[in-house]
């Protein structure tokens, strides 16, 4: 088992790439907390069906407080904390002049302030134990351009830089930060983006023939990597922008 022994906070857990890892995580043997604005209550109790220890904590990763009570009573339950999963996101399928300033914040708060008070919270437990991991989860939109997706991109630009100043603050604290920028992945968020976009139809088509591989990925396939980073088989990463995306950012 890849992570057995331990503790894990994966944020935007209720559903997606994030519920996917969740699991993931739990059959690798870490005691995970699903944390998620959303009830996950239901989702928690199912992962631990197998046997896995699992808590949900409900936190917006946008306040300061909450992303504090979400390290604090980790480490009150599980005594530390090894792995911080940086995916609780937002979509907003539009332009920059069809974006209002309260969607540019609030997107921006939750896609990227989210990961800086998240991992501002954990690196101090993770300073006083030794170390620790830090999977930041961006886009391939973070690494090139797209069609009504302006602030999004730019968030998502944001948390590959983040990844990297990060990595380069905290080596010597023996802590790896990563980032995974997936493709297209068929979750609620990518439906979303579709179904926002002007003309759905063709967005969705649009998007399939951007990949080399014809096709959106599965949550699983972006899980795989997240976990492979997570754990020690990837020992000598750090400051790395892993890309998932079925090759969309080959061309
Ligand atoms: N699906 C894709 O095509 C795709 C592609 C590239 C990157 N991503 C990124 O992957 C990550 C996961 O997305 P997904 O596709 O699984 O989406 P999803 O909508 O299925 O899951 C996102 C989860 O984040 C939670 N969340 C939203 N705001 C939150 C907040 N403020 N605090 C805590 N939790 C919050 C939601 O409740 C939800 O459970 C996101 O960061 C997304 O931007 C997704």
């Amino acid at each position: 088992m890849r992570l057995e022994g331990k503790v894990a906070i994966i944020t935007g857990a209720k559903s997606g790439i994030g519920f996917a890892t969740a699991v993931r995580f739990a059959a690798e043997g870490a005691k995970v907390v699903v944390a998620d604005i959303r009830d996950a209550q239901q989702v928690a109790r199912e992962i631990a069906r197998d046997g896995a220890e699992v808590m949900f904590i409900q936190v917006d990763v946008s306040d300061a407080l909450q992303v504090q009570s979400l390290v604090q009573e980790t480490v009150a339950a599980y005594g530390r904390l090894d792995v911080l999963v940086n995916n609780a996101g937002i979509e907003l399928a539009k332009t920059v002049p069809d974006t209002t300033e309260a969607e540019w914040n609030r997107l921006m708060d939750v896609n990227l302030k989210g990961v800086f008070l998240c991992s501002r919270a954990a690196i101090p437990v993770m300073q006083s134990q030794g170390g620790g991991v830090i999977v930041n989860v961006a886009s391939e939109l973070g690494l090139v351009g797209g069609t009504e997706i302006a602030a999004y991109s730019a968030s998502k630009g944001g948390v590959v830089q983040l990844t990297k100043s990060m990595a380069i603050d905290h080596a010597s604290d023996q802590i790896r930060v990563n980032c995974v920028c997936p493709g297209p992945v068929a979750t609620p968020l990518l439906e979303a983006i579709i179904e926002n976009s002007s003309d759905p139809q063709k967005e969705r088509r649009n998007i399939v023939d951007k990949t080399l591989l014809r096709r959106v990925g599965q949550p699983e396939e972006i899980a795989n990597v997240i976990l492979f980073l997570a754990s020690e088989e990837s020992s000598y990463m750090t400051g790395s922008i892993v890309v998932v995306d079925g090759g969309w950012t080959s061309i």
